[in-house]
């Protein structure tokens, strides 16, 4: 839905109608599982200027302790506790906020006691953070990303029940060792591959490569586990990371020439279905200037070897200009670096993999093998 992001204003809101009966009836389970719900705004925590209509709303009004406040269910499943780390509307999340978010949750999650994290997150940049979460955070527990497409004072807010499906599946050992996770609608989703297509309720989705499962009456329920490196085994250390190398992110198209940029980034990725030649070209200068190109398919479902959308594999360099029966010596041609090719990413995902790649390496073959292994 729609929202205007305005400075975050907690407000004391009066339980919904039907809050405080349901949490007569909730039996709180003592022996439940821990997990910390981290709260960074969005319409999950958003409020109805009118309320109860579907007008428009504040995303980043309610605070973490008033979400959960909502749902006295969770007490049912896990012993909750809340922290918040901002209260915005997600287009005002920055990958320096990404950087600080990861870095909380690898050190909550050292405390023995905690079975996981959710996070709740406004839908409009969801599916990226919920991304870099899944390179960055080094633990097999289960991490789980929320949000809602109707506000919390609207006319049935999905906020509730989705809270509830993500904070059943952090506490749930089936959860263990799945990566970073998104639940909306009861669908749970790799962040690999979780996408925003719409702004409506089911609006989050896989494309080709499916869900890891499902939260069902009786709890979630897993048929599927991502086999690409992640958590434990993500090489991606943020401890001496402040701040990300910067990336541009640009689209092909007929007639398109390629776009250059003021912006001096360290690497740029193409959306691309195949380049037109001066598209071509103009990449092909850019990474002989030692930026780090990326293609990757416009749909993000295409699984390609690599050089498509670019030159192919580098021509071997020509290091001997003394061999020639003319004995006359020519000019060294430096080989052009190869294009990196993504596997099943959206461009707006593969950009945040080549921003952590790039804390590690500039060597475009070490980033085309980071791209094969997560
Ligand atoms: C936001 O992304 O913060 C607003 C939209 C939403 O959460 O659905």
């Amino acid at each position: 839905m729609s929202s205007s992001p305005a400075a975050p204003t907690p407000v004391a809101s009066a339980p919904a109608a039907g809050v405080t009966a349901r949490a007569a009836a909730v039996v709180p389970n003592p022996n439940a599982p821990k997990v910390l719900v981290i709260a960074t705004g969005g319409t999950i925590a958003g409020v109805q200027n009118a309320p109860g209509t579907l007008g428009s709303y504040r995303a980043g009004t309610l605070t973490a302790e008033q979400i959960t406040a909502s749902v006295p269910e969770l007490a049912r499943y896990a012993r909750v506790e809340t922290e918040q780390f901002s209260n915005v509307a997600s287009t005002l999340v920055t990958p320096e906020m990404w950087v600080k978010l990861a870095k909380r949750i690898n050190v909550v999650l050292l405390r023995g006691d905690l079975a996981g994290v959710v996070v709740t997150h406004g839908t409009d940049r969801l599916e990226e953070t919920a991304f870099f979460l899944y390179l960055t955070v080094r633990s097999n527990k289960p991490v789980v990303v929320v949000g809602a497409q109707r506000p919390a004072t609207g006319i049935s807010p999905d906020g509730p029940i989705n809270l509830l499906s993500a904070v059943r599946t952090a506490a749930s050992p089936k959860a263990v060792q799945k990566g970073v996770m998104v639940v909306m609608d009861d669908r749970i989703l790799s962040a690999r591959e979780s996408r925003k297509l719409y702004q409506r309720t089911g609006g989050f989705d896989t494309g080709d490569m499916g869900m890891l499962g499902v939260v069902a009456s009786q709890g979630p329920e897993f048929f599927f586990a991502p086999v690409r490196r992640f958590g434990e085994r993500s090489e991606f250390d943020l401890e001496r990371v402040d701040t990300l190398p910067k990336v541009e992110l640009t689209m092909s198209y007929p007639g398109g020439t390629g776009q250059t940029f003021t912006t001096n980034p360290k690497g740029v990725v193409v959306a691309t279905t195949g380049m037109t030649a001066a598209e071509n070209a103009t990449y092909r200068a850019l990474r002989q200037t030692g930026v780090v190109v990326v293609t990757s398919f416009t749909s993000g479902e295409n699984v390609n070897g690599g050089g498509g959308g670019g030159d192919g594999p580098p021509p071997p360099a020509r290091t001997d200009t003394t061999a020639r029966r003319d004995s006359v010596a020519r000019p060294v041609v430096a080989p052009v670096p190869p294009n990196v090719v993504a596997q099943h990413l959206t461009a707006t995902k593969a950009r945040i993999l080549l921003m952590v790649a790039l804390t590690k390496t500039n060597d475009p073959r070490e980033v085309q093998r980071i791209f094969n292994e997560y």
